[in-house]
This record gives C-alpha cells, structure tokens and sequence, in this order.
C-alpha cells in the first residue's frame, strides 16, 4: 500500500506546484478537490452548480459535497498505489472522514504543511494564470510562460482563477486561518505532520519534500 500524502498550507503556499512535481515523480494520482470543482463548475454539472456560489466568494464547499467525490476518488483502482491529496482535508471535520474512509491505510497518511508567510501569498495568487488544458501552474511575476497566455508544455491558453481577485483572495486566507489552520495542530497531534519552507523558488522547495517525504 503507497503513501497518502495530504498537503497542508494556505491559499498561494504552493500546493498545486509541488502536487504535479510529487505526483509525476512517484506515479501517484495528484487528486485536487479544488480542480476537481472547478472542472464541475465549467462543465455546469449539478454538483458544479451547487458548488459555485461558495467557491465565488472564497467559502469552502460543503463538506458533503467535498467528501462525496473524494470518496468517489479514492475508490478508483489508481489510488491503491498511494495518491496526493491536495486541498483536502480542509477542516476537522473533513480530517476525521478522511480517517474513516481510510481504515487500516491511515497509517500511510504523511501531512506536509507548505510554510509561506502570508505577505507573499497576495501576490502568488494575483499573478497566477492556469493552463485550460493542461492544468499547467504560471505566474505572472515569479515563473511567466515563455510566450505571453500560452503554455509552454501544451500551447493550451492560460486563464486566470476567477477567486484570484484581491477581494475573493483576502475572503480565502481568512476561511484558510477559521478552517483550515487548526489542522496542523491536529496533525502535530496525530505525529503526522512535517513541515517545508515554501518560500524558496519552487524546485528547492521540492528537493526538501522529496527529502521529507523519504519517498
Ligand atoms: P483550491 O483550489 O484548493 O485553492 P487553495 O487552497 O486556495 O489553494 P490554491 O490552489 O490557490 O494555491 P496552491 O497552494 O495550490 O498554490 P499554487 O501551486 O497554485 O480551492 C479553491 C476553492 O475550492 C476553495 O476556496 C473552496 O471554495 C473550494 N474547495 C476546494 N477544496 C475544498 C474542500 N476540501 N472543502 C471545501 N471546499 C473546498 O501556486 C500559487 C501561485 O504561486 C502560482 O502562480 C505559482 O506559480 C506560484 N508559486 C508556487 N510555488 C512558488 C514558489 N515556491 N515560489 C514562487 N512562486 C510560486
Ligand atoms: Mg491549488
């Protein structure tokens, strides 16, 4: 049974970034509960339809929407070899279904919190553009396409998350600090968590996972 690696951190940490490197290094499925929304969002599914107004405004999802299709994830015969959690769990709530859904493969759970100090995330997130198609990860200032709104893996058009608006970012960081940071306490608790500085440029930043991580 592979590793569940669950990634901790604040909107902007660099979750997504160092998610794709870990998944593609390790041949693990990257499982976002975030680009799984979105994804439902663009499509104009039911449950797309139902997460939108929450994930507008910067709110978290509820949590039976979140876990239904975690659960629905996790059940595919590719996360028997591990996967990267990322996004997910968001709250204590979500943290003690997580336990539940995996039984005995709790044991395999390593929690890495991504450290970023909170006055760089504001422009992590401003300057982000996404693939469409590849869902490759840019940004504007720090890592900029090598021709203006086009992937350099794909030729796919980069597009900007439409929570990456100051307002809808400043509403994220204070539902990540309500919600989300009480998790690394719980983590800590568990003996589970580890933590990387993700302040550094992005390939440092996974040389420290890889080597955290043991994988
Ligand atoms: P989600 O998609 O999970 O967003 P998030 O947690 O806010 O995190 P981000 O994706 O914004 O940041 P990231 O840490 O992945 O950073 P990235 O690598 O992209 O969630 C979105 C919404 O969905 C939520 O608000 C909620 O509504 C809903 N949702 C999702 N999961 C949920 C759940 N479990 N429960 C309830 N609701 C849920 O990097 C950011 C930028 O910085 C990029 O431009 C990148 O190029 C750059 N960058 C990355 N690393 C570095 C580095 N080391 N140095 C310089 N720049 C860097
Ligand atoms: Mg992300």
């Amino acid at each position: 049974m592979g590793k569940v690696i669950i990634l901790l951190g604040p909107p902007g940490a660099g979750k997504g970034t160092q998610a794709k490197k870990i998944s593609e290094k390790y041949g693990i499925p990257h499982v976002s509960t975030g680009d799984m929304l979105r994804e439902a969002v663009r499509n104009k599914t039911e449950l797309g339809l139902k997460a939108k107004a929450a994930m507008d405004s910067g709110k978290l999802v509820s949590d039976d929407i979140v876990l239904g299709i975690v659960k629905e994830r996790l059940s595919r015969s590719d996360c028997k070899k591990g996967c990267m959690l990322d996004g997910f769990p968001r709250n204590v709530s979500q943290a003690e279904s997580l336990k539940e859904i995996l039984g005995e493969r709790y044991n395999e759970v390593v929690a890495l919190l991504v450290d970023v100090d909170e006055n760089i995330l504001i422009k992590r997130l401003t300057g982000r553009r996404n693939c469409l198609k590849c869902g490759a990860i840019y940004n504007i200032y720090f890592s900029p396409p090598k021709v203006e709104n086009k992937c350099d893996k794909c030729g796919g058009e980069l597009i900007q998350r439409d929570d990456d608006k100051e307002e809808v970012v400043k509403s994220r960081l204070e539902v990540y600090k309500e919600s989300t940071l009480p998790l690394i306490e719980y983590y800590r608790n568990e003996g589970k968590l580890k933590i990387v500085d993700g302040s550094q440029e992005p390939n440092l930043v996974f040389e420290k996972v890889v080597q955290l991580l043991g994988l």
